[in-house]
């Protein structure tokens, strides 16, 4: 791969799921600002959605940085909502070398982690079935299109994937639902390797197979590339300005270095060098 080409940019983003009984039922892991602003939530569905994504941030966070989960470090690590709603990471009270992407659906969180250059945003989605009105209020023609196309049996689900990128590319433009969602159309979702360039190839079948790619264009000038994956009725989707490699899972147990890109990121200089080299990837 050539770095100087723009369009062979590739990124990583790395993703952790927690679940609400991971969560410990206490605040200590929550700072004095984070627990005043859970005290102001009035919706104990709210609280306990704030919660499970602060604490499924901070884990990823800290695994990302290279630091312990102990509560005093989690404390350490705040998950700040700019005006937008966004996600903001503060460590020790100052702007962390990395950016997240959060979210909560049915008791399960997502967040993705990546390096701060790249605008990048995740969705989880229930498969479920939707009314027509759905479709035909919120998707493009090119993705009814898609969806009229598909097998019968397949569509509550593709349904559940365009909304899903939708939103994905959304919050990489920091926007979210404020904008009008049919200024992202999915142009294509696992539409063969052909449209993957020939080096993400080699990482089918050393456990990113689950994640499928997945195309989509903003305001008809802006591609997004982005992965998918399902497990059960939920769905996840990764979304990104740059091409990106499928999402690399955070274990808890080890610590899941940021990639090294070749030259000097925030991550090196911010905190003592925490990012390394991912095995198979340089
Ligand atoms: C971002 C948004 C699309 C997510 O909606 P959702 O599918 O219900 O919720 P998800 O669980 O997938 O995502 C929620 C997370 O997205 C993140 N988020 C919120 N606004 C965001 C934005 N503008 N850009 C990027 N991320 C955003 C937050 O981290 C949020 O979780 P938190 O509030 O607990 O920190 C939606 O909340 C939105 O558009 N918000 C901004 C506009 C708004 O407030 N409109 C009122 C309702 S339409």
């Amino acid at each position: 791969m050539d770095d100087g080409d723009a369009s062979f940019v590739v990124n990583a983003v790395y993703w952790l799921e927690q679940t609400e009984n991971d969560v410990p039922a206490e605040d200590r892991w929550l700072s004095a600002r984070e627990q005043s602003c859970l005290g102001e939530m009035r919706f104990a569905k709210r609280r306990a959605d704030w919660r499970l994504g602060r604490w499924t941030a901070k884990h990823a966070v800290a695994a990302c940085l290279h630091l312990s989960a102990d509560a005093d470090v989690l404390l350490d690590i705040e998950v700040k909502a700019v005006a937008s709603g966004a996600p903001e990471v503060l460590v020790r009270g100052q702007p962390a070398p990395v950016a997240i992407s959060l979210s909560h659906r049915a008791g399960v969180a997502l967040c993705t982690v990546g390096l701060p250059e790249t605008s990048f945003g995740c969705d989880l989605e229930t498969v479920e079935p939707h009314g027509e009105a759905f479709v035909a209020d919120y998707f493009t023609d090119s993705e009814k299109k898609l969806i009229e196309d598909a097998p019968t049996q397949d569509r509550t689900q593709l349904i559940a994937l365009l909304w899903s990128a939708k939103e994905s590319v959304l919050k990489a433009l920091r926007v979210g639902l404020r904008a009008d969602t049919k200024s992202v159309s999915v142009s294509s979702v696992d539409a063969g390797l052909l449209t993957v360039p020939i080096e993400w190839r080699s990482f089918r079948g050393t456990g990113s197979v689950d994640w499928r790619p997945l195309r989509a264009i903003y305001s008809g000038t802006q591609d997004f590339y982005g992965w998918w994956r399902v497990q059960g009725q939920l769905l996840r989707t990764v979304a990104a300005d740059v091409p990106l490699r499928p999402p690399v899972s955070i274990l808890l147990t080890h610590s899941a270095p940021l990639p090294h890109k070749g030259h000097q990121s925030a991550c090196d200089s911010a905190l003592q060098s925490p990012c390394g080299g991912v095995s198979g990837w340089e």
